[in-house]
């Protein structure tokens, strides 16, 4: 739900102040005991889109880049706080709109049975590793949520090993919590400063969490700096129309060759027709309602409808860092 945090963040004081209202209700849930506090609706610094101009991950972040973070961190906090305390807490292990298969060429290597419990959202992973070769990995899954992409690979493929990041802690102790397997591991950790060594993972998976990261350039950096020479990174997201290529732009500049573009707009908005109304039962019942909607993009939406005029765009990726420096990825 990058929507949520993306498009809260330019919504109308009123509607900021509702969100506000929405996780922070006087002994509503566990989330406020966990969380601390009410959500802080996350402002974007008009840095958010990539072309911001270099800033390695060694450079102090400007404080309007720190506070969107700890914003956005509050606020994923919050809606994990609301998530565990929930009855569908334990099998919540997804927090993306999902995608359902239209007439098009689909790309899922993994043929799911008809009842899959949260078939949409782990489809949508499916169709983002595609047939790229995941045995014997090492995988690091940047903005990992509720462990998903994590619980796909585990599921479907033989990876060496999963590594997951994400900014809020409330996330990363579900994912401790839910996923123990000797293999995996999960850290706190920010996109832009991606808290490892050099080529140290064969594959980086992103999965609808750039939208919240303010230097786009920065992350795209990191993720070539942990990738070993040919390691891919699969990558989607939401992203707005006119920005996309500048975000091209920055991924070609930092060194990766694009392999597999996607539009899968329509997928993504098949699946919000078919699950986002439901999932709101997932969350407090006393939330307001035209949130809730605008967060899980059910029709109607302002998400919504930006993602039907096409003015934001629901796109698959994959990139390949070059086997050798200098020489086009094999
Ligand atoms: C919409 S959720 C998607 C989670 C997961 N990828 C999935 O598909 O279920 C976005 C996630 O990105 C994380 N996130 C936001 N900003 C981040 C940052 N700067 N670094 C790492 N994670 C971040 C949030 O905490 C949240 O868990």
């Amino acid at each position: 739900m990058p929507e949520l945090a993306n498009r809260l963040a330019g919504l109308s004081e009123d509607k900021r102040r509702l969100l506000e209202h929405l996780l922070s209700q006087e002994g509503r849930s566990s989330a406020k005991a966990r969380t601390g506090g009410a959500l802080v609706a996350p402002s974007r610094p008009s840095a958010t889109t990539s072309g911001s101009g270099p800033q390695t991950s060694g450079v102090e972040e400007s404080a309007g880049s720190v506070e969107v973070k700890a914003n956005y961190q509050r606020f994923y906090d919050a809606v994990n706080g609301q998530l565990d305390a929930s009855v569908f807490g334990p099998f919540s292990f997804f927090l993306n709109y999902g995608y359902v298969p239209d007439l098009g060429p689909q790309h899922s290597a993994i043929q799911l049975p008809d009842h899959f419990v949260n078939k949409n959202s782990v489809r949508l992973m499916l169709e983002v590793i595609g047939n790229f070769d995941l045995r014997d990995r090492r995988i690091l899954d940047v903005g990992c949520g509720r462990g998903g992409m994590v619980f796909v690979v585990k599921q479907f493929f033989a990876a060496r090993t999963i590594q997951g990041v994400d900014l809020s802690p409330n996330a990363i102790a579900f994912c401790r919590a839910n996923h123990r397997y000797d293999n995996v591991r999960f850290d706190e950790g920010d996109a832009e400063r991606l808290p490892f060594e050099d080529a140290q993972f064969d594959v980086v998976t992103n999965v609808e969490s750039s939208h919240s990261y303010p230097n786009l350039d920065v992350f795209y950096a990191e993720v070539f700096r942990v990738l070993v020479p040919g390691g891919g990174f699969l990558y989607t997201d939401v992203m707005p129309m006119e920005a996309i290529p500048g975000y091209l732009a920055s991924l070609k500049k930092v060194g990766f060759t694009m392999e597999v573009e996607r539009d899968i707009t329509t997928n993504v908005l098949l699946s919000c027709d078919e699950v986002s109304r439901t999932r709101v039962g997932a969350f407090d019942a006393g939330n307001d309602p035209d949130l809730m909607h605008n967060f899980l993009a059910a029709p109607g939406s302002q998400v919504y409808d930006d993602m039907q005029a096409r003015r934001w765009s629901y796109r698959i990726y994959r990139f390949r860092k070059p086997a050798k420096a200098g020489t086009p990825a094999d």
